[in-house]
C-alpha cells in the first residue's frame, strides 16, 4: 500500500490539471473526511459555478474532536501533500486565496505546514495566510470556521448563505478537512482512485493511535495492528462522538471505508474508532461525553443548549443516582426532540451519539446504580 502515509513527503511540481480534476474526483467517489462524509465533487461544482477568479479555500485542520489525531498526524508527516490538494483545489476553483485553518493547540501539525508553506514557489506562497482555530469542538464546523475567518468568533451562524455561495469575505468558499485535500492531491499525481483512509485508534488498544486502513481492513484487522485490545471491550464508538456504539461481536467485521459503514447504518464520521473497555461503566461514560458535547454547545439555538443540557443532565442523573423510568422516557424523547432543531449539525451529531448509547447499553441504562461521574469527558 501507498496510500497518504506511505507516500513520501517531497515538494513536486503540481501535476498539471486544472478544473477537469472535479470529474475525476466524481468518478473517485471520494467524500469528505472531516466527518460529514459529503461527495466532494459536489462541493467543488457549487464554488466553481459562482467563483469568478476571487474564490476561497480554507484548509480545515482545526481537528476538534478529542479523540482524533489523524489530522495533527496528517499534517505533521505529510504537509507538502496537504498544500498539493489545496494549490490543486485553488487551481480548479479558481481562487485568489488560501487559509491553513489549524487547531490552536497542534503546534507540530502548524509549523510542519508553515515550513512545508515556507519551501514552495512563491506565486503559491503568496497566496496563503493561516490562522488558529479555537480549540473548541464547534470550531471546526465550516460556518463556524467561516465565521472566524470573517469576525474572529468561531460559532457557526444561520444558513443560507452556504459557504459555497457566502463565505470568507463575502466570496464563495470551499471549506475542506485537510485528509480529503491530501486524497484529491494523491489522485491528481497518480491517477488512482483514493482508496485509503486514516483512522485514530483511541481507547483500550495497546497502542493508540493513527493508522491507515484499506476499504477492506475491518475494525478488528486494525485493532490487531495497535496490538490488539487491553482488555475485553464493551462496546467499540465508531466514528467519534457524533458516532455510534457498535457491540464488538458486530464491529470486528466491519469493513472500514464509507460505502460498508453506511449499509450498516454507521459512517467513518472523523475516522476515530474508541474501545470501550469491559470494566468501564457505559452509563458514566455516555453521561461524561454528553456533558462534554453539551458544554460544547455555542448557545445560539435553543434546542441545541437547553436540549443537550438537559439530556446530559439526565444521563448524570442515572449515571449518579441509579436508573429511573421517568429519565428513561425523557432521554428518549428529548433525543427525538432535539434532533434537526440547530443551526449547525452539533446537536443531531450528540442524539446520534446518545442514541446508540441507549440502544447498545439498553440493559445497563435500565439496571444501572448509582456511580460518581467523571465530569470532563
Ligand atoms: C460541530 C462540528 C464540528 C466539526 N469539526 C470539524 C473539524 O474539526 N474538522 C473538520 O475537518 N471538519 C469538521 N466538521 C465538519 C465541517 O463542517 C465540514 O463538513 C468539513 O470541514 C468539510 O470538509 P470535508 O467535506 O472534507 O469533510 C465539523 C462539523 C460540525 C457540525
Ligand atoms: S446548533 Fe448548537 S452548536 Fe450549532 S450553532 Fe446552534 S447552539 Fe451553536
Amino acid at each position: 500500500m501507498t496510500g497518504l502515509l506511505g507516500t513520501p513527503d517531497a515538494m513536486t511540481p503540481l501535476p498539471r490539471v486544472g478544473s477537469e480534476i472535479i470529474d475525476a474526483i466524481e468518478r473517485s467517489r471520494l467524500v469528505g473526511r472531516g466527518g460529514a462524509g459529503f461527495p466532494v465533487a459536489t462541493k467543488w461544482r457549487a464554488v466553481a459555478q459562482r467563483s469568478h477568479g476571487d474564490a476561497v479555500i480554507v484548509v480545515n485542520g482545526a481537528e476538534g474532536e478529542p479523540q482524533s489525531k489523524k489530522d495533527r498526524v496528517l499534517m505533521s508527516e505529510r504537509p507538502h501533500l496537504v498544500l498539493d490538494g489545496a494549490f490543486i483545489a485553488a487551481r480548479a476553483l479558481r481562487a485568489r486565496h488560501v487559509i491553513l485553518y489549524i487547531g490552536e493547540r497542534h503546534d507540530a501539525a502548524r509549523s510542519a505546514m508553515l515550513r512545508a508553506l515556507s519551501a514552495r514557489p512563491e506565486p503559491e506562497r503568496g497566496r496563503v495566510t493561516a490562522s488558529s482555530a479555537p480549540a473548541r469542538y464547534v470550531a471546526g464546523a465550516e460556518a463556524a470556521a467561516v465565521h472566524f475567518l470573517n469576525e474572529g468568533i468561531a460559532t457557526p451562524t444561520n444558513v443560507p448563505p452556504y459557504p459555497f455561495e457566502r463565505g470568507v469575505g463575502g466570496a464563495p468558499t470551499l471549506v475542506q478537512n485537510v485528509e480529503t485535500l491530501a486524497h484529491v492531491a494523491l489522485l491528481a499525481r497518480t491517477g488512482h482512485t483514493p482508496q485509503t483512509a486514516l483512522v485514530t485508534l483511541a481507547g483500550a488498544v495497546k497502542r493508540p493511535g493513527v493508522l491507515e486502513v484499506e476499504p477492506h481492513t475491518t475494525i478488528g484487522d486494525a485493532v490487531q495492528r495497535g496490538g490488539g485490545a487491553t482488555e475485553a471491550p464493551r462496546a467499540i464508538l465508531v466514528g467519534g462522538y457524533f458516532g455510534s456504539w457498535v457491540e464488538p461481536e458486530q464491529a470486528w467485521n466491519l469493513e472500514l471505508n464509507p460505502d460498508s459503514l453506511r449499509r450498516n447504518g454507521l459512517g467513518l464520521g472523523c475516522g476515530v474508532i474508541g474501545l470501550l473497555p469491559a470494566s468501564r461503566c457505559p452509563v458514566c461514560e455516555t453521561a461524561g461525553i454528553m456533558r462534554y458535547l453539551a458544554g460544547e454547545s455555542s448557545a445560539q439555538c435553543g434546542p441545541c443548549f437547553f436540549g443537550l443540557r438537559a439530556l446530559a443532565d439526565a444521563c448524570t442523573r442515572v449515571a449518579e443516582r441509579g436508573s429511573n423510568p421517568e429519565d428513561l422516557k425523557r432521554l428518549q424523547r428529548w433525543a427525538i426532540d432535539v434532533r434537526g432543531r440547530g443551526a449547525c449539525r452539533h446537536p443531531d451529531g450528540a442524539v446520534m451519539f446518545l442514541s446508540s448509547s441507549l440502544q447498545v447499553f439498553g440493559q445497563e441504562f435500565a439496571s444501572h446504580r448509582s456511580h460518581h461521574v467523571s465530569r470532563t469527558a
